[in-house]
Parts: C-alpha cells; structure tokens; sequence
C-alpha cells in the first residue's frame, strides 16, 4: 500500500497499475455478531463509536465489469449512521440477499461489512470487460449497483429489479483503503477539487439533483419556490445550491444562527431558524398540530410575499411530512426520499387531494443524473459542503456527529490521503471558485 500511495503523491499514477495489490486494506465495517448490541436502546443513545470498527480485512476478487481503487478520500453519509445503528435492519440482511443471486455477489456476504458510499481516488485494477477505465485514472465513485439483467431498469437504472445501494446494500465500501465498485459506477474526478472535497458530494449531490432537478424528481423550473428542509445538510446543502443555480426561490430551514449563516453564504435569501422560531408540528407522540403547521406556512407566505412552496424538498419524515404537505402550493409537489425522524408518516390527505397536490418518492439517482450531477461540480457550477475531516481512524467519531446533527455539510474523511489539500490538478479552476469550494469550512 505504502508503494501504491507513494507514486500517487509523486503524480507517477502509470505505475500503480505495475505494483501489486495489497492482500488485505483498512477499512470501516460493522460485526455481523455485533448486530444485536443495541437492542432496546431509543434510536438517539446507539453510537456508532461502538460498533465501527477499524480492521484489516482480505482484498476482494475482482470480477468481470468492475474496478479496484485505491481510496484518498471518502465522506460520511447518513446511511452509515444507519448502518452503524443496525436501524431500521441490519446492513447484513442485504448483504445475505445479495450472496443468494450469484457466484459473484456471494463474495459480498461475509461476517464484516465494509461501510461507504462515497470516494475519491485511484483506479488500481480493472476486470475483464472493462474498457473506459484503466489503472492510474483518477476518479470518484457514484454508489448506484445494479445487475440489469431485467428489463425493468433499462428506461430507469434505479428502478432495476437489482438495485443497491454500494457501501450499504453491497459490501467493499469506500470509507477504506482499497474499494471494489462496478466499472459503471466510475465518474473522472473534478480537477479543481482535494481529494478529500472530490470524495463528499456524490451520494447526497446525485440523489438531491434527481429529488429536485431531474423529470423524475419535481423537476424544478425557474421562479418556483423551493422549502428546503435542513437547507445547511447533506442533501440541503446540495437542494440550496439547486435552487439558485436553476433560477428557483430556496426558502431554507435550518436550527441554528450558523446553519442560517451557511445558507445565506451559498447565496439564499428566507431563512427559517426552526428551532428559534420554536415550531412543534406534534403535540404528543400521536397529535399533530394544525395551528403550527398554519404558524409555519404564515411565515413562509411572510418571507416570498405571499407565495407558497411549489416544491418541498423533503427528508426529516414523520416528524414534519404534516407540514409539508400543508404549505405546499395548490398543484405543488412533495418530493421525499427520506424519514430521518420515523417513517409512519401522518398528514391530512384532504390538503392533498383538493388542492391537487402531488407526493413523489425519490431514491439516489440513476447513471446519467449522477453524471450530470458530477459534471456540474467538475465545471465548478455546484460546490462541495466539506466542513470538516476526520483521519479513518477516527471515522466512527465522524458519524458520531453525523448521528447528533452536531455537524454541517459534508463530514470528510481521509482513507489513504496523508494529509488535506493534496489531489489538485486544475489550480486555475480551483481559484475561481476558492471562496465557494471553502464556505463550510473553518466556521
Ligand atoms: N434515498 C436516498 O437516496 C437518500 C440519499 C441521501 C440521504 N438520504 C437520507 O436523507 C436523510 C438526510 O440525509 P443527509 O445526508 O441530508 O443528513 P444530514 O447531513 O444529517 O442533514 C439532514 C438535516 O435535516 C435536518 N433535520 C434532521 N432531523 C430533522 C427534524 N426532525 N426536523 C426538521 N429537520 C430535521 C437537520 O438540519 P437542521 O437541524 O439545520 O434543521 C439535518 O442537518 C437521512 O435519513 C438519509 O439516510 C436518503
């Protein structure tokens, strides 16, 4: 590994593909054994630092259509917390499924799984079959699996009847030293961006640009007004910058003075601070409050001048899917890929229907939206939310403050990179747009 990082760092990428692959990486994973460790806690006590292991795990076979990559940088994403929470299954329930469809995927079903959807790094190994890719690119990784051996994904790849997430429903993730994706899922790497800024936008970036952008999302057009829960997160820092750049009105909610702050330095304008503005859509555990949805929809009308949500951007679920549906416009649309807070949701289907509203549900994004969603942070159009890194030794405490909402953005985390800042390429893009790629960080 030592040799393979060395002619990274020294720019010499055309030997990686002559030095050998390690037999075994670092990586993140999470016990099969362990999966029970949290029975019977509440949600909020799980942590992650106590499941997430940092182990020495065997190099996975390469297989026909995929590619081995040695990984500078990878992110946190929330379906690690997941993960790492056993909630709302175990992780090792896909990767049981997954080993059932072939020789191939049995690989995947192993007593650890190594954790992350994300990456930035270098091709090291190609199978056979593949063509576009080859040791020495440097690439990020979209996290779209799919065997598309029906017809049911050939419109659509994320409706493919074999559709998985890679790093959660598969094994081999990123948040490790060496990862194994499908060929397919290989993008060229932003030249302008760190590695470590290269790795955190493609999970949430792609799934926030099909949520909102794309025609099977709600395709946003421009002067729609767009309410975009926890505006200054993952997929809301990524919904924001939608927003604005397709000419659309994002009305941002966040819980903090600093999470505003975020917002208003990607450039939005009404902000709604929820926790400053004290919002409690339920009254008890099974009592929602109409009064509270109508306070917020008030305050929204306030902010644009009378006009009302023709798009929500939804994620939080449960605790505020009642509201949403409420302040949409009449015809507007909710689009929700998510339940963060629980996922029986509750709302008042008369608010739908007469007002002809419509709910959509949207999960990452299909090949070509998670290119272009990639191109537009390539051309420096859309910019990483980073605000912080971890070294892998300290990733469980990275998803720790992930699990806590104590974070902003995207948490970064080096895999092999030794330090931040390396991986630049195209210093004069990257200049342009130095104050933008930087406004998360160091707040
Ligand atoms: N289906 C998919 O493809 C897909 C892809 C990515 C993520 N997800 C899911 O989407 C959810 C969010 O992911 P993320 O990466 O954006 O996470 P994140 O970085 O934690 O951001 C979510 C934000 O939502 C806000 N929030 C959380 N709980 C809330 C509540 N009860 N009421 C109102 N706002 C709340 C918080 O912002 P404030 O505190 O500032 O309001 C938080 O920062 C997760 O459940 C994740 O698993 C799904």
């Amino acid at each position: 590994m030592k040799q393979i990082l060395e002619a990274i760092l020294s720019g010499d990428n055309a030997a990686v593909g002559e030095l050998d692959v390690p037999e075994h990486y670092r990586g993140i994973t999470v016990h099969a054994d362990e999966a029970a460790m949290f029975d019977g806690l509440d949600s909020k006590e799980k942590d992650p630092r106590k499941s997430l292991h940092l182990d020495d795990v065997p190099t996975p076979e390469l297989g026909p259509g995929e590619a081995l990559v040695a990984v500078m940088a990878s992110a946190i994403n929330y379906n690690t917390v997941w993960t790492s929470i056993f909630e709302p299954v175990s992780t090792f329930s896909f990767l049981k499924r997954y080993g059932k469809l072939s020789p191939l995927t049995a690989r995947h079903d192993l007593p650890y799984h190594v954790v992350g959807s994300d990456l930035a790094g270098v091709v090291l190994r190609t199978g056979p079959g593949v063509n576009a890719w080859k040791p020495g690119d440097e690439v990020v990784a979209h996290c779209l699996s799919v065997e598309l051996e029906s017809p049911d994904g050939h419109n659509d790849t994320m409706l493919d009847s074999e559709q998985r997430i890679w790093g959660f429903e598969t094994n081999f993730g990123g948040l490790a030293e060496i990862a194994l994706v499908k060929s397919n899922q290989l993008m060229p790497k932003p030249a302008h961006l760190t590695w470590e800024e290269a790795a955190s936008p493609g999970l949430v970036n792609s799934t926030a640009y099909r949520q909102l952008v794309s025609a099977n999302g709600a395709n946003m057009k421009q002067g729609d007004v767009v309410l975009v829960w926890g505006a200054s997160g993952g997929l809301g820092s990524y919904a924001t910058q939608f927003a604005l750049n397709g000419g659309a009105i994002p009305v941002c909610v966040v819980s903090s003075p600093e999470k505003a702050e975020l917002c208003r330095a990607m450039g939005a304008e009404l902000i709604i601070d929820r926790t400053a503005e004290g919002y409690r859509f339920w009254k008890d555990e099974t009592t929602q409050d109409q009064k509270e949805w109508k306070r917020f929809g008030a305050r929204i009308r306030e902010l644009t001048g009378g006009d009302d949500p023709d798009i929500v951007f939804e994620h939080p679920g449960r605790e505020t899917f009642g509201a949403s549906v409420y302040v949409a416009r009449k015809g507007g649309t909710i689009v929700t890929c998510a339940s963060t807070s629980g996922f029986m949701h509750e709302y008042d289907n008369r608010y739908l229907w007469m007002n002809l509203k419509r709910i959509i549900g949207s999960h990452f994004a299909n090949y070509r939206e998670a290119w272009e969603a990639n191109r537009l942070i390539a051309k420096g159009m859309v910019h990483p939310t980073v605000s912080k890194v971890y070294p892998l030794e300290d990733t469980a405490q990275a998803a720790y403050d992930v699990h806590r909402n104590l974070h902003q953005g995207k948490v970064g985390v080096l895999t092999l990179a030794p330090t931040e800042g390396l991986g630049v390429r195209d210093p004069a893009l990257r200049e342009q747009h130095l104050a933008a790629i930087n406004r998360f960080r160091n707040r």
